[in-house]
């Protein structure tokens, strides 16, 4: 298993944890993360919740292997169960970006409510490139927190950014040595110890009400096109070429 639990102090951490393939997240571990967001809300001894990569790494986003073997499945795919559980989290989730996030590493901080990025943190929503779109609300919620022409850098173009442009664009908090991040982070999420949980949850939930209808209707429509795209052959290309370590050729489409 390549996602590690653990409680400790108040708070649950899940930490990603498959170095040898970049911190690349399979079915398994969008399924184990789904389990530990849904056991953490359960747990009374939890007053919030720590995401957490690897040094270098915080992840390379959906294993693309699972991409060619294993197109997601609509709703009901772990990725999907993974993304409901923390939209659905009414503890507060905390995120330690201790190196690149590609993907899905930078999606799901959008939908996060605390983001500590590492000064060696690289982010990136190299969808087009891959043959897919974007994912899980990001086309709805990129443009609204940077404006449409940074958007379409981002999205259209994939360019990769640093921690410090995603602190000016609101996506995250703050900028930490990369030896620092995490415990940052840890300190906190800790913070909530000290908060009485009733009006945290409560509070958590109104921030998110006027945006929630609106997140859950483009994650809708974008898992339609995401999953026939996954399909399309310029995905195929891009996935073959990422395996065959050479350039994808896009020029016959
Ligand atoms: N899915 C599956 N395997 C992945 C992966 C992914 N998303 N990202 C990395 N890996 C694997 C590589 O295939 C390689 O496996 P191998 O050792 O068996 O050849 C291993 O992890 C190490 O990756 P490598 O590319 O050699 O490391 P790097 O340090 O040169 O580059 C990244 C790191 C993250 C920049 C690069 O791996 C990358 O671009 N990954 C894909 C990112 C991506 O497009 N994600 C999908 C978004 S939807």
């Amino acid at each position: 298993m390549s996602i590690k639990t653990a409680t400790l102090n108040g708070v649950a951490t899940i930490e990603i944890a498959r170095p040898e393939k970049k911190n690349a997240i399979t079915l398994a571990m969008y399924q184990a993360m789904a389990d530990a967001i849904t056991a953490a809300v359960a747990d009374p001894a939890v007053r919030a919740l720590l995401i957490v990569g690897q040094p270098g790494i915080f992840t390379s986003g959906n294993d693309i292997e699972d991409f060619m073997r294993q197109p997601v499945d609509g709703l009901e795919s772990p990725a999907f169960l993974f993304m409901k559980a923390l939209l659905a989290c009414e503890k507060p989730v905390v995120a330690a970006v201790t190196g690149a996030a590609i993907g899905i590493g930078t999606t799901m901080l959008l939908h996060c409510d605390f983001v500590y990025v590492s000064d060696e943190a690289r982010l990136a929503m190299p969808f087009t490139s891959l043959g897919l779109v974007p994912e899980f609300g990001s086309s709805l919620v990129v443009p609204q927190l940077m404006g449409n022409v940074r958007a379409a850098e981002k999205i259209l173009l994939g360019d990769p950014f640093s921690g410090a442009e995603a602190v000016e664009c609101g996506i995250a908090n703050a900028v930490l040595p990369a030896g620092e991040v995490a415990l940052y982070a840890r300190r906190v999420a800790e913070r909530f110890n000290a908060l009485p949980p009733g009006a945290v949850q409560e509070s958590k939930r109104l921030l998110r009400r006027a945006r929630a209808p609106a997140v859950l209707q483009a994650i809708g429509i974008e898992g339609e096109a995401f999953a026939r795209r996954l399909r399309s052959p310029e995905a195929h290309e891009a996935f073959s070429a990422f395996f065959q370590k050479r350039k994808p050729d896009f020029s016959k489409f």
